[in-house]
């Protein structure tokens, strides 16, 4: 449930092993990426240290989450994955699934599910992924399920369009039954400034009122971690 490392370098190498592990034993896998800064050392320690050993015929790359700006801008999660990851490794580029930035953010929603259904395996009747990475906000959203948008967590579609609640800036993300019904959820969260959030998320996901979205996050069928590091697990008072 709760994996605490030394630091992040650390952190993302045991990721990257279970990665590798997990998609050793499948045919094809089918992974949900996060966005923002965290993964970045993940990107690059897959970049520089995993090239070789994964076999990146078998995954396939998608998103949680993406904002609507074109893929060059600096906000953009898939220019960033471009960046630190997919220019360095031979993945073919049939298996690269971006959200397409540019489209009329409601019309990508769309696109961006039908995508999804037409690629992914189905459960409970909805996309399953094999792994969905997730990292946490300081205001306690997950992919981009903000705190003033709660119902996504329950929407009946696959994709929606929320905003960023101080920019306004638009976003697609997955909803939260999608992710919840992921076979593995992982959670990344590193640095001193997730400390209090990611206190407040352990202690919220236990109550039944839900006061941040990334403390709703509950598989039904798969499995969830949060790997942390030390500066990020700072203030834990034991609560897992
Ligand atoms: C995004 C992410 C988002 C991110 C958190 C944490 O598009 O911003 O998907 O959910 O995981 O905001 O971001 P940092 O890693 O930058 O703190």
């Amino acid at each position: 449930m709760l994996k605490i490392f030394d630091d992040k370098i650390k952190l993302s190498f045991a990721f990257c092993d279970e990665l590798l592990n997990m998609s050793g034993e499948k045919n094809v896998f089918n992974i949900a990426l996060s966005g923002g800064s965290t993964p970045r050392i993940i990107f690059q320690t897959l970049a520089e240290k995993f090239r070789g050993k994964i076999d990146w015929e078998k995954i396939h790359l998608f998103w949680g989450d993406e904002r609507c700006v074109p893929p060059d801008d600096e906000e953009s999660n898939f220019g960033m994955t471009k960046k630190y990851l997919l220019d360095y490794i031979d993945i073919p580029p049939k298996n690269i699934h971006p959200v397409n930035g540019n489209n009329i953010p409601e019309k990508e929603a769309e696109r961006y599910s039908t995508e999804l259904k037409k690629f992914l395996p189905v459960k409970n009747y909805l996309p399953v992924f094999d792994l969905i990475m997730l990292g946490i906000g300081e205001d306690g959203h997950t992919a981009s399920i903000f705190p003033d948008q709660m119902k996504l967590l329950n929407s009946e579609k696959i994709c929606e369009v929320s905003f960023h609640p101080l920019s306004k800036q638009k976003r697609i993300t997955l909803t939260g039954k999608v992710i919840d019904n992921a076979e593995r959820i992982i959670f990344l969260i590193t640095g001193k400034s997730k400390s209090e959030i990611f206190n407040r998320i352990l202690e919220n996901r236990d109550e039944p009122v839900k006061k941040y979205p990334a403390a709703a996050i509950t598989p039904v069928n798969g499995r969830i971690e949060y790997f942390a590091d030390k500066e990020a697990s700072g203030l834990l008072t034991g609560t897992l």
